[in-house]
């Protein structure tokens, strides 16, 4: 959907920053910004900081960052539409009729519909289960030992044996056939017309991680097949893309986030104090579950089942999760099956011992490669060793590579040069391409210069966020060509032509941006400290020094490209001697 730039800015305009983050996290006054424990990382001591004088936000500790649009994508999940949607509800700003087609009207109403289909079955059967018709429900649940809190936080719910009542409640609530089909709660045939999907199950409602539901899964009550029964993928229920419990781990605050494979396993886990727990819905993990994960954590500990099958989808998993760029550890569940078989039997306190005891993923694997070759004979080590050789020329980053590979040696009594030497050799035979230059060892060195690079850009326009009227004293040196970042280039070109018309609004140019990884790094440019400056002199020494610092480099930056370039060649020039001019300047600052 398309928001014009007026709408962003109105939207923003009527919903204070400092308001609407106080509804999320408790900010105290300090100085002239108001402060807290970041939402976003975990710390003991505030580096959370908003700035309500140019509505923006921004962590001194973790880097995040943006305007009061930013800080609802982040924090409440949601898509760049639906925070303006739901910032402009807040402040009762009528959005434009939508300019959208017919088609993308009718999806719209349509997943509305099947929304409010789910949430309405979520309350028929949460009802059941606390009435006489869910005492089959209720009995299992409390020998499962779940609490009243548990199961009410959880929303859980019975669907009866008979279960077609719940069509009958649907209809009486004015949903029509096609939309109940549609929601997956019952199937329609000629003959029968519609007929529920669940009975006698406790139902589990599937939440988004807005709490919205989306779905269910079902438990059936004894041994029936399957054991489990979840709704089939709809509009509005895409089950590689939601985890359940997300919508309460989300905002846990722990450092690390615990996978594991069931419903029951997530409930135990959050009735024991672990409430980072997610799981999957009925269907192996996936990579868009791992780009999920990533917004809240770097850390993931897989709680799977002790048994073979557990085993090799936890190997799947870590994989992913590596590929997402996410670090993973095990638990060891033995001599249970489950983390709620786990706490039932050893509780919490055991399970955190487990938590600190984890296994480094890639060790773990080792141990289940082992298990594969018989170690007593030669033959079986020298093959289990090349395997092993063979995972740790996965590993791009030589430094990572030399870790693990001392970890196996010592671990395992070989020496690190015959594993090595093994390393080389599956290497160059082609199955892997790990011992080409490390790529991400490269790359952050490239991101560390950059960032020396960047650093005076960002400091420059900070100062005139804070200080617009210090533009016309600059003017003459600096153009948006200067902020030699893709990034930057645009947003500065714009500031700076909203600083020549007296009018500059830096949470405006956050917010015209979507995505909100791009608002975060945009955001630095109006939020990086500018520490230490305190008298006129200081002040007057420090603008210069950013000045030259950017002009030098948006100097060399074109110098590089010139030769290929006449435009660049021009820029270079002219740099140049807006270079010389700054150089015998001075800045008198009032
Ligand atoms: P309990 O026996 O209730 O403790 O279940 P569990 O959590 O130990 O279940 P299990 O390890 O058997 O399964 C873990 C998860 O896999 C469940 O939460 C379901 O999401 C899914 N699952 C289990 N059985 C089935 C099944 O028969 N069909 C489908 N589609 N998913 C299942
Ligand atoms: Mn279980």
């Amino acid at each position: 959907m398309y928001f014009s730039e007026e709408i962003i800015a109105e939207v923003q305009q009527k919903n204070d920053i400092v308001d609407v983050i106080s509804q999320y996290v408790h900010l105290q006054k300090k100085g002239s910004n108001y402060t807290c424990c970041c939402p976003f990382h975990n710390e003991k001591t505030p580096s959370f900081s908003v700035n309500q004088a140019r509505q923006i936000y921004k962590c001194f500790g973790c880097g995040e960052g943006g305007s009061v649009i930013t800080f609802l994508q982040k924090y409440e999940n949601m898509t760049f539409p639906e925070a303006i949607k739901f910032l402009a509800e807040r402040a009762g700003v009528a959005l434009p009729e939508e300019t959208n087609s017919k088609a993308n009207r009718a999806r719209e109403n349509r997943r509305a519909r099947l929304l409010e289909v789910n949430k309405e079955a979520a309350k028929y059967y949460y009802y059941i289960l606390r009435s006489s018709r869910g005492d089959v429900g209720m009995d299992y649940l409390e020998r499962r030992g779940l609490t009243e809190e548990t199961r009410n936080q959880f929303g859980l719910g019975y669907a009866t044996v008979s279960g077609n009542d719940i069509v009958a409640y649907l209809k009486s609530k004015g949903f029509k056939d096609e939309e109940i089909r549609d929601s997956g709660l019952a199937s329609f045939s000629e003959q029968k017309g519609l007929s529920s999907k669940f009975w006698n199950r406790v139902m589990f409602p599937i939440q988004d991680s807005n709490h919205r539901v989306i779905g269910f899964g079902g438990r059936v009550m004894g041994e029936g097949e399957p054991k489990y029964l979840n709704s089939p993928e709809t509009e509005i229920f895409d089950k590689s893309r939601n985890l359940y419990g997300l919508n309460f781990a989300r905002t846990s605050r722990k450092k690390n986030f615990i996978l594991c494979e069931g419903y029951m396993d997530v409930i135990a886990l959050h009735q024991a104090g672990f409430n980072q727990a997610v799981a999957s819905l009925g269907t192996a993990f996936t990579s868009g579950q791992a780009n999920l994960l990533r917004r809240y954590t770097t850390d993931v500990l897989l709680a799977y089942d002790s048994d073979g099958a557990g085993t090799k989808a936890a190997i799947r998993a870590i994989q992913i999760l590596r590929e997402t760029g996410l670090y993973s550890k095990v638990i060891n569940m033995k001599p249970y099956k489950d983390p709620d078989e786990f706490i039932k039997n050893l509780g919490a306190e055991e399970f955190q011992k487990r938590i600190d005891e984890a296994e480094n993923s890639f060790l773990f694997r080792v141990r289940i490669a082992e298990q594969n070759y018989d170690m007593q004979d030669a033959d079986g080590r020298t093959r289990f060793y090349k395997e092993v050789a063979g995972m740790l020329s996965e590993f791009a980053d030589e430094i990572e590579r030399e870790n693990y590979l001392t970890a196996v040696a010592n671990q395992y009594g070989v020496s690190r040069d015959g594993l090595r030497e093994q390393v080389v050799k599956s290497a160059m035979r082609g199955e892997v391409k790990a011992l080409q230059r490390p790529q991400s060892a490269m790359g952050a060195d490239k991101a560390r210069a950059d960032d020396s690079k960047l650093k005076p850009q960002q400091l420059l326009l900070t100062w005139l966020a804070e200080e617009p009227e210090l533009y016309s004293r600059i003017k003459p040196y600096i153009t948006a060509e200067d902020f030699t970042d893709e990034l930057y280039k645009p947003v500065a070109k714009r500031f700076l032509a909203d600083l020549e018309v007296g009018n500059a609004n830096p949470a405006l140019l956050i917010s015209l941006i979507e995505d909100p990884e791009e608002q975060s790094k945009i955001s630095a440019l109006f939020t990086t400290r500018l520490d230490g400056i305190e008298t006129k002199e200081e002040r007057q020494k420090a603008l210069h020094d950013i000045l030259m610092k950017v002009k030098t480099n948006s100097y060399e930056y074109y110098k590089a490209q010139s030769g290929t370039d006449i435009d660049a060649m021009r820029k270079m020039i002219e740099g140049k001697k807006a270079l010389q001019e700054l150089a015998k300047t001075h800045i008198f600052l009032e």
